[in-house]
């Protein structure tokens, strides 16, 4: 390895360990619920700490105390408006910088080195992270729009550390896109809060396209970064992973909910998983 990929390899630790650890920490969530039941912890803390919304529901009973510490699902919206906020904040600044030549603030410069920005690679990149946050603006301002108007959430709950988790996510997100630039509808009617078996289009195929719909818009975003911006990719894992954790459990709790649920559907990749 040339001396400068080591010390790009090298500059980009903090934030490379940490996505490579979340995906390593939902991977193994994932194959221990792949396991044999006898193999599962039993521990309701971490049941919980890996189900929320309608997949709680599936798991064993909860002691009084963990739902102590229950918070309402629709508070999911809570995550995009932190994310537009945030990540329209550093947009700003990326512009500012990328096309007035203006320096992004010395705080923000420092986080950036601490996390582990990119020192060594080539100009290109710094309009490949433009092009990603807006796409993960969009696609934050997009999810907003759907919480507010067009999701219906029940009564189901989330664990406050996945609620404080998914505060965090996109924050780090959207420093993590940043790091890669180089430095020097409720308008219908609501007839009932269940939940019933999805049919149509990609629901025909897997039990959660919605999920499967968020990995291909980080693998979108891994190909504007021109496909070998590791770092990028370490967080496409950990999506893949917590994504097919969440698929895998909703299509457990849609197998043992419904007897007629359809056999060929997979959970999260149509025909293999
Ligand atoms: N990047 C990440 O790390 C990350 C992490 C988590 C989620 N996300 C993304 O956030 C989006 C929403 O995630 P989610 O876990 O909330 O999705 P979800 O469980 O499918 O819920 C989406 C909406 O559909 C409702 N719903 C779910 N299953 C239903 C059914 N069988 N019948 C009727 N209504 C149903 C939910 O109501 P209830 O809430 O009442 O169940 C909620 O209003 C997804 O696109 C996901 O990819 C991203």
């Amino acid at each position: 390895m040339s001396p400068w990929a080591w010390a790009e390899l090298r500059a980009q630790e903090p934030l490379r360990a940490l996505w490579l650890a979340l995906a390593a920490a939902f991977l193994l969530a994932l194959l221990l619920q792949l396991a044999p039941s006898g193999l599962l912890p039993g521990c309701a803390l971490f049941q919980d700490l890996i189900r929320y919304g309608k997949t709680k529901l599936g798991a064993p009973p909860r002691p009084a105390v963990c739902r102590a510490f229950d918070v309402p699902k629709r508070y999911f919206s809570h995550f995009y408006v932190i994310s537009v906020l945030w990540n329209g904040f550093l947009l700003w600044f990326l512009v500012q910088s990328l096309f007035l030549g203006s320096p992004l603030p010395h705080w923000l410069h420092g986080l950036l080195r601490i996390l582990g920005a990119a020192q060594f690679q080539g100009g290109e990149l710094a309009l490949s992270a433009f092009l990603v946050l807006v796409s993960l603006w969009l696609h934050s301002l997009r999810r907003l729009f759907e919480c507010l108007y067009v999701s219906v959430f029940s009564n189901a709950m989330i664990h406050v550390v996945q609620y404080c988790f998914g505060l965090v996510y996109y924050i780090l997100v959207g420093l993590t896109v940043l790091s890669q630039v180089p430095m020097d509808g409720r308008n219908g009617v609501v007839i009932h809060c269940n939940h019933r078996i999805p049919f149509g289009d990609w629901f025909e195929y897997v039990s959660s396209p919605n999920y499967l719909a968020e990995l291909m818009i980080y693998i979108s975003m891994a190909v504007t970064f021109g496909f070998h911006n590791v770092t990028w990719w370490l967080v496409v894992t950990y999506v893949f992973f917590s994504q097919a954790l969440c698929a895998f459990l909703s299509h457990k709790f849609y197998k043992s909910k419904f007897v007629s649920y359809p056999k060929h559907r997979k959970a999260f990749l149509p025909f293999l998983f």
